[in-house]
């Protein structure tokens, strides 16, 4: 699908799969969030449906019922922000190869699992840490799947659906959303370091690329539609991170345990267009927001990119109009600084910011104009 976007001219798409990459990561294990009050964040994110795998006074291990050992870190400081995200490859030569290549160097790993680990930093100063070697965890046990009556499907007969009001089981991390001033420094450098393939590019309606899906390349073996989003911004910062539970029934009954617990929620439940999940987003009570989402699309690495307008309509196929908070574009004083520096020195990119605001600020559906 091209959407009209033009593939030659000024700003025209360029962004393609990395040609040999340095390695190809495998998995995305954890997320990693600094909080001032590990008590609040650990109860959020019980409610939100993860369960405590370790922890310290300075440390939160939380987890999914897959083997992860941990798939969210939380350390105790002074600031709520985001740290860095953990992914693993297959081979310990590849973290060899890591610390070669950036001047770092493969080190035990300190969480759940143990095993090794390399300590990177990407172009925007984001920690990424490299894991290999570590034991995985049990499998917890998962609650028997809600049947679901058909047309043509009778598996329930003399029987109720009466789930009970509780946290969803979140399986697993399953993506996250980076944003960064420089798209294209930092698509490429998760391109060309990790493997990452482009499922999905949005693009400006000059056909400049302001944001990529990526997948891992596991070659034949089918993977999420997208484990991070790589889009431009006015900041370093990570947008949402999403956490994968087994169907709309759970992520209906996640939007009822959390309406109950009073939590701020931010979107859904709608389905989105690429990538085809099930989402419902709620904020943590520092404003992160967290995705829980269902029946995502996988694709294997033979399937090619496709290229698509940056906008609204594009973010979901049906479910509640997005609001207009969602998307944070409020011109605090530090971003005025930094746009106002970006302004003197690269004015190129401050006119794809501002082309990337109006975009995105269109209507998502008709009857909204
Ligand atoms: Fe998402």
């Amino acid at each position: 699908m091209s959407n009209g976007i033009p593939k030659s001219g000024p700003g025209s798409i360029e962004l393609k799969r990395g040609v040999s990459p340095l390695v190809k990561a495998d998995r995305l294990l954890y997320a990693h969030f600094e909080r001032p009050d590990l008590e609040t964040a650990e109860r959020y994110l019980v409610d939100f449906g993860l369960v405590r795998a370790a922890g310290s006074d300075s440390d939160l291990f939380m987890r999914g019922t897959a083997p992860a050992p941990y798939i969210y870190r939380v350390t105790r400081g002074r600031e709520a922000r985001f740290l860095g995200i953990g992914l693993s490859v297959p081979k310990a030569d590849d973290l060899e190869m890591l610390a070669r290549k950036f001047g770092s160097r493969v080190e035990p790993a300190d969480g759940p699992g143990d095993g090794s680990v390399v300590h990177l930093r990407d172009p925007e100063n984001v920690a990424v840490h490299v894991h290999h070697g570590f034991t995985p965890s049990e499998p917890l046990p998962a609650r028997p799947q809600i049947l679901h009556n058909a047309p043509d499907q009778t598996v329930r007969v003399n029987d109720t659906q009466r789930p009970k009001l509780e946290p969803p089981q979140v399986t697993k991390l399953g993506h996250l959303v980076l944003e960064t001033p420089n798209f294209s420094r930092s698509a490429r450098w998760y391109m060309e370091t990790f493997g990452f393939i482009p499922s999905d590019v949005m693009c400006l309606a000059d056909g400049t690329p302001v944001g990529s899906f990526m997948r891992l390349d596991r070659g034949d073996e089918p993977t999420d539609h997208h484990t991070i989003f790589v889009a431009m911004g006015m900041e370093s910062k990570v947008d949402h991170v999403a956490f994968e539970v087994v169907d709309l029934d759970a992520v209906e009954m996640g939007q009822q345990v959390l309406l109950a617990k009073r939590y701020r929620h931010a979107w859904g439940v709608g389905r989105h267009l690429l990538g085809s999940q099930i989402f419902d987003y709620w904020r943590d009570p520092w404003g992160q927001k967290h995705e829980h989402y269902a029946d995502g699309d996988l694709f294997d690495a033979a399937q090619p990119a496709g290229y698509h307008l940056m906008d609204r309509s594009g973010l979901y196929q049906w479910g509640p109009d997005l609001p207009d908070d969602f998307i944070d574009t409020r011109m605090t004083p530090g971003r005025l600084w930094r746009v106002l520096k970006l302004a003197l020195s690269d004015k190129t990119r401050v006119k794809l910011l501002v082309a990337l605001k109006n975009s995105m600020a269109r209507p998502g559906r008709q009857w909204q104009r």
